[in-house]
């Protein structure tokens, strides 16, 4: 699904000599249960790594399956965490409800300054299981950063000590309690290097988070 990424990785983790300083997080994205097992078993060997630090199943395909193996893995120290994601609130209720009945370590779902519909029920929910929370799309998949591309930064920005609309975007998702990291995506280094900026220095409270969130209506 991510193409060459994880051999990638792996290949510059090992050259770095850098595993213990890495938290690798991957995805099970199958049916069946040696179906899943070979994913996992192929995941590690691209990473040249015995243990991943969080396996997610992916859109919670088959995840009762996924998850069973995934509970023998952990208590092996195969994975130190397990997880579920999803991309699109149609599915939060069906998220909802494995967070509610069943144990997982984190759960990775879409959250941005225009797309808060996590903010009702499921980040209320991770909190109070004590669920770690990553969130994808902090751009609206992009959209939400064109769409303002031409848009002056306001000036409450400052205070933050923001430089662009991508670490005020990126503050917001990392302002609510409930989260623990947020994942943009990009091919470029100096998208990267903006992106860093948005996990240093202070964060929004809820009412700053509330003006980033009129700014970008
Ligand atoms: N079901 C799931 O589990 C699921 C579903 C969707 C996404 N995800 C994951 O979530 C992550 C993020 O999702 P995403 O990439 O779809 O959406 P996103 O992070 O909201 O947006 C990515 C877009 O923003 C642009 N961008 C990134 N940093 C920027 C910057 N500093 N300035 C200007 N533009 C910037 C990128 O441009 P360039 O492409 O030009 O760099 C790209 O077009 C990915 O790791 C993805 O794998 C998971």
């Amino acid at each position: 699904m991510y193409g060459s990424s994880e051999a990638v990785a792996g290949a510059l983790l090992a050259e770095s000599h850098a595993r213990d300083k890495a938290f690798i997080a991957t995805k099970v994205w199958t049916e069946g249960r040696e179906a899943g097992i070979a994913q996992m078993e192929q995941s590690m060997r691209l990473w040249r790594t015995n243990r991943i630090d969080l396996m997610q199943i992916h859109n919670l395909l088959d995840w009762r399956t996924q998850l069973a193996t995934l509970r023998d893995w952990k208590a092996a120290g195969k994975v130190r965490y397990t997880g579920v994601t999803h991309y699109t609130p149609g599915a939060f209720p069906q998220v909802e409800a494995v967070l509610s009945a069943e144990r997982v370590d984190f759960v990775q779902i879409n959250y941005a300054a225009n797309d808060r519909d996590a903010e009702a029920r499921l980040l209320p929910l991770a909190a109070e299981r004590g669920v770690a929370v990553i969130v994808n799309q902090p751009f609206g998949g992009g959209s939400l950063l064109s769409g303002l591309r031409n848009r002056p930064l306001p000036g409450f920005a400052q205070e933050l000590g923001c430089t662009s609309w991508a670490q005020l975007l990126l503050k917001f998702v990392l302002g609510n309690p409930a989260v623990t990291c947020v994942i943009p995506g990009t091919g470029k280094r100096e998208y990267m290097v903006d992106n860093v900026h948005g996990g240093i220095g202070d964060y929004p409270d809820a009412a700053m988070r509330k003006r980033i969130a009129d700014a970008v209506a």
